[in-house]
């Protein structure tokens, strides 16, 4: 995960955005609120979670499917990834193409960017390194590099995005990549709640801690008065929007302060702080070509828990 400095002090920015979702009538906080140093380190602990199947899948996904993603890409490949922080899918992806020429992480985190490249520049010391620390919502200019392109974006992030969202991303990513390129998509699978709800919220509690750290977070940048303990952790399936639901659950009514400001909360009222879309191949398809792009290849794994979607 990216690596943000860390925050201790009262920040305006994070107390407005904070304020702007407690006070809709139905609360939400900013998801991008849970990754502050804690936050990464618990969502780090996740992903070796027994119950979250996402990282150890699709690892076992892009190694299966590893050859033919040679002999689809061709030699001297340069790979582009959304988000720097996953070296361990990136090295496994840049290990399976032939001859790959240049590998450029693009995260918004500079400590994310700088750990990832120093990584790779000791495994892979041929190969050339681009990095880039920027919003990749936003379009980019890409520094001159070799053909073909390809564009890699694990982890189901792109579950964290809503229907338009997705979409403004991925016509985002197409005018970055430009023309000629590919995107390789990992994207998680609806299933049955009863995997995917201990999938996110644990058994030993470490999703929970995740959820629960963006109270502490807020009482130390935002001038609130949370207290941890008067809410829980919940994830919610919503099948009819295929998507999990965080949330964090008042337990008692009470009121917090957030800079000032008094919030209310009905005893059972939540605040939703992510959802994690679940997309079967012929949906995210459909999305992807509503944004300009053509599904060349779709992979699943054995247990059907999880997808790699490569498109053109
Ligand atoms: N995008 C991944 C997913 O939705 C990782 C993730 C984001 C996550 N937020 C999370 C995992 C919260 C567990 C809990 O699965």
């Amino acid at each position: 995960m990216d690596m943000p400095t860390s925050q201790t002090r009262f920040d305006p920015a994070t107390a407005e955005v904070a304020l702007r979702g407690l006070r809709a009538p139905r609360k939400t906080l900013p998801p991008h609120l849970l990754y502050d140093p804690e936050g990464c380190r618990l969502f780090d602990a996740i992903t070796t979670l027994p119950e979250y199947y996402v990282t150890r899948t699709e690892l076992g996904l892009l190694r299966d499917i590893g050859p033919e993603l040679r002999a689809r890409i061709g030699p001297g490949a340069a790979v582009v990834e959304y988000g720097a922080g996953s070296v361990t899918k990136a090295a496994l992806l840049l290990a399976a193409l032939e001859q790959p020429r240049a590998y450029v992480p693009l995260d918004i985190a500079a400590g994310a960017v700088a750990a990832t490249v120093a990584a790779m520049q000791s495994r892979f010391p041929a190969l050339a390194l681009h990095p880039i620390v920027g919003d990749f919502q936003q379009p980019l200019a890409l520094p001159p590099l070799p053909r073909p392109l390809l564009g890699f974006f694990p982890g189901s992030t792109i579950g964290n995005l809503d229907r338009e969202a997705a979409l403004r991303f991925l016509r985002t990513a197409r005018a970055t990549l430009g023309e000629g390129a590919r995107f390789l998509l990992g994207v998680d699978l609806p299933k049955s709640p009863e995997i995917l709800i201990p999938a996110y919220d644990d058994a030993a509690g470490v999703t929970a801690a995740f959820n629960l750290n963006l109270l502490h977070r807020l009482n130390r940048e935002a001038a609130a008065s949370f207290q941890p303990g008067h809410f829980r952790h919940r994830a919610i399936w919503n099948a009819e929007d295929s998507r999990i639901e965080m949330h964090l659950e008042s337990q008692v009514a009470q009121s917090v302060a957030v800079a000032g400001v008094p919030i209310a909360f009905g005893a059972g009222e939540t605040i939703h702080t992510e959802s994690s879309y679940k997309r079967r191949p012929e949906d995210m398809i459909a999305l992807a070509s509503e944004a300009g792009w053509r599904s060349e290849a779709v992979w699943t794994d054995a247990g059907d828990l999880f997808s790699l979607h490569l498109l053109a």
